[in-house]
């Protein structure tokens, strides 16, 4: 199995290779995703709702989030990890550092924080500080309260506008992925086209250089899936094969159909 690095993805980005992403939060999950070929894990946030049964990513802490990226580095031998930096733990520079810090040494190969452009002054830094970063946009769960709920973003010519220079000013502050969650898929084509780092996409069309899901959700054990969720369980006999074919759809481009995409 290749050793994925940012490099890879990068390259992969360049070649129009589609990257297969999914959320993980254990060792023996992130065996059975290298095993079905997944590149990059996502020690996400999320797990505050699917493993600890909260109805937001806002409890989760930077101490729960070290020890599942520990876990999920402890299984892996091939895939890129990415981590979730938690609720509140980036919003000053000083916190910003000393909590990637924590989550690169549980095992993290990048930390990924959610926001806009105010988010350039950290990818600066940490960048700086040898943390790689990838900028969540689009709709950040972390802002739920603010966002009046678990909405699609980016519906108005302006707010389509504005997210499109979000990319822009972020990649040019030093992201090196950006994840955008949630919006038009004519709006993620543009993003995806106007920078040169990679591109994940969930719930935003199929025009992004990388899709992404919850793991939790593509095994159908969401009872109130979103639109763009697909259940890879259905017709399956094993974990392992459902993932297959998650990342066997996610690269020839045919998962997210139409169905599961915001016009
Ligand atoms: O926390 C998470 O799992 C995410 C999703 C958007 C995939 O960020």
């Amino acid at each position: 199995m290749k050793t994925i690095t940012l490099t890879t993805l990068k390259a992969m980005k360049e070649q129009k290779q589609k990257i297969a992403v999914l959320t993980c939060y254990d060792s023996t999950f992130a065996k059975v995703a290298n095993n079905a070929g997944v590149d990059v894990l996502l020690v996400g946030d999320t797990l505050g709702m699917v493993l600890q049964g909260y109805d937001s990513t806002l409890p989760v802490t930077t101490e729960q989030m070290v020890y599942h990226t520990a876990c999920v580095k402890s299984g892996n031998t091939n895939a890129f990890i990415i981590s979730d930096m938690s609720f509140m733990t980036y919003g000053t520079l000083e916190d910003a550092l000393k909590n990637a810090g924590l989550l690169m040494q549980a095992g993290a190969h990048m930390v990924k924080i959610e926001g806009d452009s105010w988010l350039a002054e950290s990818i600066h830094k940490l960048t700086q500080n040898g943390v790689p970063v990838c900028a969540h946009i689009g709709l950040t769960p972390q802002s739920v309260n603010v966002l009046g709920g678990f909405k699609v973003q980016g519906k108005t010519e302006d707010q389509a506008k504005n997210l499109i220079n979000t990319a822009k000013h972020l990649e040019e502050a030093g992201a090196a992925m950006l994840l955008i969650e949630c919006v038009p898929s004519t709006v993620a084509t543009q993003i995806s086209q106007s920078v040169s780092i990679p591109v994940i996409g969930i719930g935003a069309g199929a025009d992004t250089d990388a899709q992404v899901l919850v793991l939790h959700d593509m095994l159908g054990l969401n009872d109130k899936p979103a639109k763009f969720v697909k259940n890879f369980m259905e017709g399956q006999s094993s974990i392992e094969s459902a993932i297959k074919e998650y990342v066997k759809a996610v690269k020839e481009g045919s998962f997210p159909s139409e169905a599961h995409q915001y016009i």
